[in-house]
């Protein structure tokens, strides 16, 4: 049973990274692992960015030297030729403006970012993208079906469900305005100069609604940076990270028990904000900005480093008396998760535990470990129909966390399917 012994071992090994409360994150915790990239807006600009390793001497004043990636005898979907600064040693190329103003029903695109990218992202996204096909979205419109926008009392603009949602419903779902490769390697007038030529060229409408987003510095001189930094999210361009933005999710308010959960897809080039628990018509939809599983101090500096403020939801205000029931909820999925150790004492109620302390947590968006856990332990004192109630709701869990596309999802389906043929049936029978 070569086989089966593989599956155990690395579902094993998924169910310890599910661990979302573990800190340092290594390559291999992507399945389980509350992905950095999925869950953070990055809000890492460098704003401050005089430590930053610049190279004053070559940026220079836009539009003096256009690179002609476009003249490359194939037609360039990018309007006008792209404006470049002079070569930047650290990146061994030069960065360049890049804008098509029919992406997305006429709403544009603006890339700031390497030729090489460029060209990349043009062959995988531009041309092929199901986003040039799609009517005008409701991104433009500050009203759509499922959501409005007002004044939230000490947030600023938030964005309100314009009717009842159930878990999973869709609430938004964008492509970006603005791709700015994300590291610092330009000084920061210079950096702001391009953005401006990015966002300048994009269609007035998109330009406007980008203009309009929150501020954190509120230093007019750095205007687009400020806002790519307050309302960025990241996705990966050919490998490379980059500040995405997208005018509608970035209304959504932070909460730590966000009733909302969202995913980006680079290949699809799609951020998608979906409801990770029952919103009522005029709740306020929030996500989450930091990882909401990560202890108080953790996640109220990293809101203050990255956006500028104190985070005052629910779970904060309890400070550090909230983290208990996190430190409860590893030690129940260590304990879930020895399967191997014939004395682990690790029980369906266990289980049912964990799922319990997500939904009075307010943690909807983050249970699906809790969900696969369940249904494993289930599936192992020999519940078909436990297991089978469980892998259900894992599967719909990590659909809503990772994606439909999701990398483990096919064995979740396989044991859905049949129950009695995954190897943990029966397994804490056998002692
Ligand atoms: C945008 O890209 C598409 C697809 O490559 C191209 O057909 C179109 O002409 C481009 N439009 C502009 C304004 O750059
Ligand atoms: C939510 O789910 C209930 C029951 O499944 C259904 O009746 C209702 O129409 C759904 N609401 C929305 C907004 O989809
Ligand atoms: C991302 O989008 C691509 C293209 O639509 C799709 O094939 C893939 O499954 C998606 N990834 C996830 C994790 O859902």
């Amino acid at each position: 049973m070569r086989k089966s012994v593989w599956t155990w071992r690395h579902i094993l090994v998924l169910c310890l990274h599910a661990l979302p409360l573990t800190r340092a994150l290594g390559a291999e915790d992507t399945i389980y692992q509350v992905a950095f990239e999925q869950l953070l807006q990055s809000g890492q600009l460098e704003l401050n960015s005089d430590d930053a390793q610049v190279n004053q001497q070559h940026a220079h004043e836009p539009g003096e030297s256009e690179s002609d990636i476009s003249g490359e005898g194939r037609s360039s979907p990018w309007l006008d030729g792209p404006i470049c600064t002079t070569y930047i040693p650290r990146l061994q190329s030069e960065l360049c403006v890049y804008t098509n103003t029919s992406f997305a029903g006429e709403r544009g695109i603006s890339l700031f970012t390497t030729p090489q990218i460029a060209k990349e992202f043009d062959s995988l996204h531009l041309r092929n993208n199901p986003a040039f096909r799609r009517d005008r979205d409701a991104e433009t419109n500050v009203f759509s079906e499922t959501w409005y926008t007002k004044d939230s009392p000490s947030k600023g603009v938030g964005m309100f469900a314009r009717q009842d949602l159930n878990r999973s419903d869709p609430i938004t779902s964008s492509t970006p305005v603005l791709l700015a490769y994300k590291e610092a390697v330009l000084p920061k007038p210079e950096r702001e100069e391009f953005l401006r030529h990015a966002i300048g060229r994009l269609p007035p409408a998109t330009g406007n609604a980008y203009r309009f987003l929150a501020t954190m510095y509120h230093d007019p001189a750095f205007l687009m940076q400020d806002i790519a930094s307050a309302n960025s999210f990241e996705m990966d361009i050919a490998g490379t990270p980059h500040l995405a933005v997208m005018p509608a999710p970035s209304r959504i308010n932070h909460d730590c028990a966000p009733n909302s959960i969202f995913v980006s897809n680079s290949t699809a080039l799609t951020h998608t904000v979906r409801a990770a628990r029952a919103i009522a018509k005029d709740e306020e939809i929030t996500i989450a900005y930091t990882n909401p599983l990560e202890p108080f101090a953790q996640r109220q500096k990293y809101l203050h480093d990255s956006f500028g403020f104190e985070c005052s939801c629910a779970r904060c205000q309890r400070g550090e008396t909230g983290d208990a029931v996190l430190d409860e909820m590893v030690t129940l999925q260590r304990s879930l998760s020895k399967w191997a150790d014939p004395t682990s004492t690790s029980s369906t109620k266990q289980a049912e535990r964990l799922i319990r302390i997500h939904q009075q947590e307010g943690l909807m968006g983050y249970v699906d470990p809790a969900y696969c856990l369940a249904a494993l332990m289930y599936n192992s004192v020999g519940s078909e129909r436990g297991a089978k109630k469980y892998v259900k709701l894992c599967i719909e869990g990590i659909e809503l966390r990772l994606g439909k596309g999701a990398a483990d999802l096919p064995q979740w389906r396989k044991m859905l399917d049949s129950p009695r043929g995954h190897w943990s049936w029966m397994r804490r029978k056998q002692g």
